[in-house]
């Protein structure tokens, strides 16, 4: 890892409005408003066309600050009430707690003389034996919500499959079978999405709706840097160009060129040290053996086209299908025009071929 020896500023030591952090809502933000909108109008049509999302793709894609702005533009009705759930804990019993928490559902739970003591949540309601089974209290809550005509979405970040999730998954769907007005949106790598939406078990995330984020607009981050750095048009493609649409790219790229006082050549090379070591060793410690062969193949292909990279690999149509189908789902490749594939990621292919 590089030490952050980053100190911001700089660009006449203004505040650097480019950020480097993950999660949260960067300050300066590319719209994703058409995947957005697709959610919240699933949402809020009536009937909703869909009550759960699945966000993947890779690391540094921006599923956790796209749900995060889902919630937000949600939150602006006060019909919503959102809650975000961390997945370390019991999940059930976190939703609960956050519900008996928020100071309006509290006072209204106590008036309709629903008593609960569980960890994390106690209402006292007198000479009514507290509820303590967290299900229970979890369906009893939003059935008093749906009678105060309120509606609960979940997000839930960064899943895997294990057990708190599944539990978790197992409550939902009841809730949903209930006709309970709860929604819910989870983040994950495509992998372990995967792995949680095979479980037998639990049907409703089998069909729940996937989003595989694709890239930022070239245009929209072409204006960006044109605003920001007074570029002309021709280079701020150029710089555009140089993220592939990867929100961590977009980010990273406008904060070492602000640092830089707008000189975007002079730090391209810091620029691909930092994909690597923040996210490219990560994704790449995350492929198997095999996936790594095949994506080398794809790195060493001049053209992209699917028969030279056959042709690198000595693979037959029936062998590549499985591994562009998995490079596909993780969001490392994409199909830019019929017959060719390419890296979704940045200097990924010369990471790849330095790293063999
Ligand atoms: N719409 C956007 N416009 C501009 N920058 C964005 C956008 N979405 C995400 N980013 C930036 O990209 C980076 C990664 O975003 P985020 O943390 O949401 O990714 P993630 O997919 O949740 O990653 P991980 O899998 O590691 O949790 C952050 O620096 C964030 O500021
Ligand atoms: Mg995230």
């Amino acid at each position: 890892m590089v030490k952050l020896y980053l100190k911001g500023k700089t660009m006449s030591e203004n505040t650097n409005p480019y950020t480097l952090s993950f999660g949260k809502q960067p300050p300066q933000m590319v719209s994703r408003f058409y995947e957005m909108q697709n959610i919240i109008d699933a949402f809020t049509n009536d009937p909703p066309s869909n009550q759960v999302y699945i966000l993947t793709g890779v690391r540094g894609s921006g599923k956790t600050v796209t749900m995060t702005g889902i919630a937000k533009e949600l939150q602006k009705d006060k019909d919503w009430i959102i809650v975000n759930l961390t997945a370390e804990y019991d999940l059930v019993e976190s939703l609960a707690a956050e519900l008996g928490e928020k100071k309006e559902l509290k006072q209204f739970f106590k008036l309709e003389g629903l008593s609960v003591s569980l960890p994390g949540i106690t209402i006292d309601v007198k000479n009514a034996s507290p509820v303590t089974d967290a299900k229970v209290a979890v369906s009893k809550m939003l059935k008093l919500i749906k009678k105060k005509g309120k509606t609960v979405l979940v997000t839930l970040d960064e899943v895997s499959n294990n057990g708190s999730i599944k539990k978790f998954a197992s409550v939902f769907q009841i809730l949903l079978r209930e006709e309970l007005p709860v929604y819910l949106i989870m983040t994950g790598l495509y992998e372990n999405i995967r792995s949680l939406q095979d479980e037998k078990s639990l049907t409703f995330l089998y069909r729940a709706p996937r989003v595989e984020l694709p890239p930022l607009s070239l245009r929209a981050i072409a204006d960006n840097y044109k605003k920001t750095f007074f570029l002309d048009q021709e280079r701020a493609n150029e710089m555009a160009e140089l993220t592939k649409g990867y929100p961590y790219a977009f980010q990273l790229l406008g904060f070492l060129t602000w640092r830089a006082n707008g000189d975007y050549y002079s730090i391209l090379t810091e620029y691909r040290r930092y994909l690597e070591d923040y996210v490219y060793d990560k994704i790449f410690s995350e492929m198997s053996e095999k996936d790594r062969i095949v994506a080398l193949g794809i790195a060493e292909s001049v053209s992209g086209n699917v028969d030279e990279i056959k042709n690198i690999l000595n693979l037959r149509q029936n062998e590549w299908n499985p591994y562009r189908k998995r490079l596909l789902d993780k969001g490392i490749i994409l199909v830019p025009e019929r017959g060719k594939v390419s890296f979704m990621l940045p200097f990924f292919a010369e990471f790849l071929q330095e790293n063999q």
